[in-house]
Formats: structure tokens, C-alpha cells, sequence
């Protein structure tokens, strides 16, 4: 898509990697970011949680099944075993070896990269408390490269909620399949000025309101970009996808 022909998208710097660029390389890995900044996308969504050693790692499940040669809960894993996890073959044999990344590893390979992050905080049963998931993230994306911009997603209120008091400079999003009645009630209580919401719950008449609010709305996870065209004069404001070179080609 020429420049000129994306009046009614989204521009470069709101459409967001899912995962990394997971359609075409294996979600939330070094080399899914590296697919993503290829593509041209300027920012990625990767997914955090901490393995039982306290560890932060970059994986969307709770256990490492369905992304790696391994099985196991992260809970059951400390960061020596991340040598044995291969999580690329999985998706495909030419991403043989590729490691299940430590955030610290992700936020190294971001400065390199030239990309942005949406950090999405996962709560998982197995963390031994809120506490510590939040301080690890934060101290980790402490030490990111002066360029890179960071938010922090999260469908966990008081995650966002804790992460706010420890720095007012993030910004927050909150995270919801389905909009809730007290959307707006939430958001002020965190406070957070983003919604990042399943696609398939947006409406006009809601992106209308937020827009109304100063509130901004991006959604996930929209792979085909006619499903959202109606959306962006409503106020849309950004998308995460499994593969932006939809959107930005
Ligand atoms: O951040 C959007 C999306 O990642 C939320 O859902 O399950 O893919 O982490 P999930
Ligand atoms: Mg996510």
C-alpha cells in the first residue's frame, strides 16, 4: 500500500508485531523481533512471566509446551534450563536453536534492532507474588537503550496499577477480550489511557467515547486489515498483528 492510500489506516508507528512478527517466524523470539523490524514495523508486543527461579522470560504460555521441543511449567524451570529449551524447530525446522529468550536478552535485542516494545505482563499461579513480577520487568526495562520506547499491557488491573507507582512515566494499557460496563471506571482507577482490545469487540459507538475521553484504543489480534477499515474514522488508533507487512506494504 502507497503512503497515500493509508488515509484510513493506521500509520508505521501503530501497527504493532504480535508476538514479534509470529505469522512468519516463532512468537515472542529474538528472531520473530528480527522478522518484525524487517517487515518495517517499529514496534512488537511480546509477553512476559517469570520462570520459578524468578527469571523473566519472554513466552505467552505457562508451560513451554506448545512453543518448544520441551515440556514443563515455567514454574518448574530455572534460568540453566533455558539452554536445553529450543524454541524455534516447533515452528519451523529453519528456526532449529533459536533460544526461548530472558527479557533481558529481549530488551538487548530490541536496542539492536531499532524496535519499540509492548511489554504485555502475564500473571501466572506459579508467581510467588505480584511483587516480584512487576520489579523484575521494570528493573530489566531500566536498562533498555535510550531509544527504545516502551508500554505495559496487561489484562491484570493492579499490574498495570503496581507498575504505575513504581514509574508515572509508563504508559498503560488495559488489556480486555470483551469491553466490561465499567471500562472507564477501571482505566481511572489505574490510571491507564490506552485500551487494547480483541477486534472483534469493537464498535463504532465505543471508539467514539474513548476518543471523546482522550482515551486510545488499539486492537488484537487483526490479521486481515479490511476487518478494521471501517474503524479508523471512529478513532482507531493503533493494531498489533501477527504480520504487519499487511498493514504496512
Ligand atoms: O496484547 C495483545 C494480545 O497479546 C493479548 O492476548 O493472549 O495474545 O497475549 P495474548
Ligand atoms: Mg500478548
Amino acid at each position: 500500500m502507497k503512503e497515500s492510500e493509508r488515509s484510513f489506516g493506521p500509520s508505521r508507528s501503530e501497527v504493532q508485531a504480535h508476538r514479534g512478527a509470529s505469522a512468519i517466524a516463532p512468537e515472542n523470539t529474538i528472531a520473530a523481533f528480527r522478522a518484525a523490524a524487517e517487515q518495517g514495523a517499529e514496534w512488537v508486543e511480546l509477553d512476559v512471566a517469570l520462570l520459578g527461579d524468578g527469571t523473566a522470560v519472554v513466552i505467552h504460555d505457562m508451560s513451554v509446551d506448545r512453543c518448544s521441543s520441551s515440556t514443563g511449567n515455567l514454574g518448574d524451570f530455572i534460568a540453566a534450563d533455558l539452554e536445553t529449551i529450543d524454541a524455534g524447530a516447533w515452528f519451523d525446522p529453519r528456526f532449529r536453536g533459536e533460544p526461548l529468550p530472558t527479557l533481558a536478552a529481549a530488551v538487548s535485542a530490541l536496542g539492536e534492532l531499532g524496535l519499540n516494545a509492548n511489554v504485555e505482563i502475564k500473571q501466572h499461579p506459579h508467581h510467588k507474588s505480584l511483587e516480584q513480577l512487576v520489579k523484575t520487568v521494570d528493573e530489566h526495562l531500566r536498562a533498555r537503550a535510550p531509544q527504545t520506547k516502551i508500554m505495559i499491557s496487561s489484562f491484570d488491573a493492579a499490574a498495570l496499577r503496581r507498575m504505575h507507582e513504581i514509574d508515572p512515566s509508563y504508559e498503560l494499557a488495559m488489556l480486555w477480550s470483551q469491553l466490561p460496563d465499567d471500562w472507564s471506571d477501571c482505566l481511572k482507577s489505574i490510571p491507564a489511557g490506552t485500551v487494547h482490545l480483541g477486534y472483534k469487540s469493537l464498535s463504532i459507538g465505543f471508539l467514539e467515547e474513548a476518543a471523546h475521553r482522550g482515551i486510545k484504543v488499539r486492537a488484537w489480534t487483526c490479521n486481515d486489515p479490511k476487518l478494521l477499515a471501517s474503524f479508523w474514522p471512529a478513532g482507531l488508533t493503533g493494531v498489533i498483528t501477527d504480520d504487519p507487512s499487511v498493514y504496512l506494504s
